[in-house]
């Protein structure tokens, strides 16, 4: 049987998202199963995290698996000079499953090519964040009961924003309409707006931010600026703070939208907007373990079927 990474939402197609989404179901349902028994997960994390680490350990252990990896790759023999290539090859030797993060864009699709185990692409840089994509859908998904024919907003930091970029690609199949919220400095990458043009999804684009521009939103997708992608500290110090989302700005917004934001948040939603009905993120990332457990089980070959009839719950 080929190799079944996870490295780019590009790959999806409907109904392999559908099917994905169904498997997330299931295991909100029963997080706790036994499918990863006698599996062993690294996760190789080259770029901090809490969220996208501490929710695929958790979905590890809680399906059974042993988990190995590091958080911080000072820890590590790349401090010695050791490749990226030899480093993919020598955890394969110990685990059935590579979780990797890494700030190259690009990187996990080079593992995925050397390494002789399932790669899941943890987020590579600016450019994807599938499994983050993959939580996202179950979100919207859940909230909206569909995935069809919804307007979304980006708001902030489109062009370095990895999360942004991943679910502009895997919406293409549900006929969306988005409005990309960015200052020109951070406006949503050339690439992304072909991406649309080819795809036929429709789009635009806005600078400013208030009550009217998005009123019609279903989903509001908040983002943080990514400091650490800036080659210019001056330019970042001037968009840092360009938006900031607060209850007055959610005044005229439709009963059913939600904000979605896949964390960590810098000053771009105020706290008092946590008590605000609105308000999705905090679940949104509990819904990430339900995704990653069923990104874990499709990339070992585990299948929807064999989920419902699990005997391990
Ligand atoms: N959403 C996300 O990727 O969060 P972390 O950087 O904390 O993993």
């Amino acid at each position: 049987m080929d190799k079944h990474n996870f490295v780019t939402i590009a790959d999806l197609t409907r109904e392999k998202i559908l099917y994905m989404i169904e498997m997330a179901q299931e295991f909100e349902k029963h997080p706790n199963r036994e499918l990863l028994k006698g599996k062993v997960v690294a996760t190789l994390f080259f770029e901090p995290s809490t969220r996208t680490r501490l929710s695929f350990e958790t979905a590890a252990n809680r399906l059974g698996a042993r988990v190995i990896g590091f958080a911080d790759p000072k820890v590590t023999s790349g401090t010695k000079g050791e490749t990226l290539k030899d480093t993919i090859l020598m955890v394969s030797n110990y685990a059935d499953v590579i979780v990797m993060r890494h700030y190259i864009e690009g990187a996990a699709q080079y593992a995925s090519e050397v390494a002789p185990v399932p790669i899941v692409n943890a987020g590579d840089g600016a450019h994807q964040h599938p499994s983050q994509c993959m939580l996202d859908l179950y979100s919207i998904y859940k909230t909206q009961g569909t995935l069809e024919n919804l307007n979304i907003y980006m708001v902030g930091d489109l062009k370095y924003g990895r999360t942004v970029h991943s679910l502009l690609m895997a919406m293409r199949h549900f006929n969306p309409t988005f409005h990309f919220v960015a200052p020109k400095e951070l406006a949503m990458p050339k690439e992304y707006k072909l991406y649309c043009d080819e795809h036929g999804i429709k789009y635009q684009e806005h600078t400013a931010f208030n009550e009217k521009v998005i009123a019609d939103a279903d989903i509001l997708y908040m983002t943080r600026v990514q400091k650490e992608r800036f080659s210019d500290l001056m330019e970042y110090e001037r968009v840092k703070n360009v938006y900031v989302l607060n209850n007055e700005l959610l005044k005229n917004a439709k009963p059913n939208m939600k904000i979605l934001h896949p964390l960590p948040r810098v000053n771009e939603i105020a706290y008092e907007v946590d008590d605000n009905p609105h308000a999705y993120y905090i679940q949104q990332a509990g819904n990430g373990l339900f995704a990653r457990e069923a990104i874990f089980c499709d990339v070992l070959g585990i299948t929807l079927d064999d989920v419902k009839n699990d005997k391990t719950i």
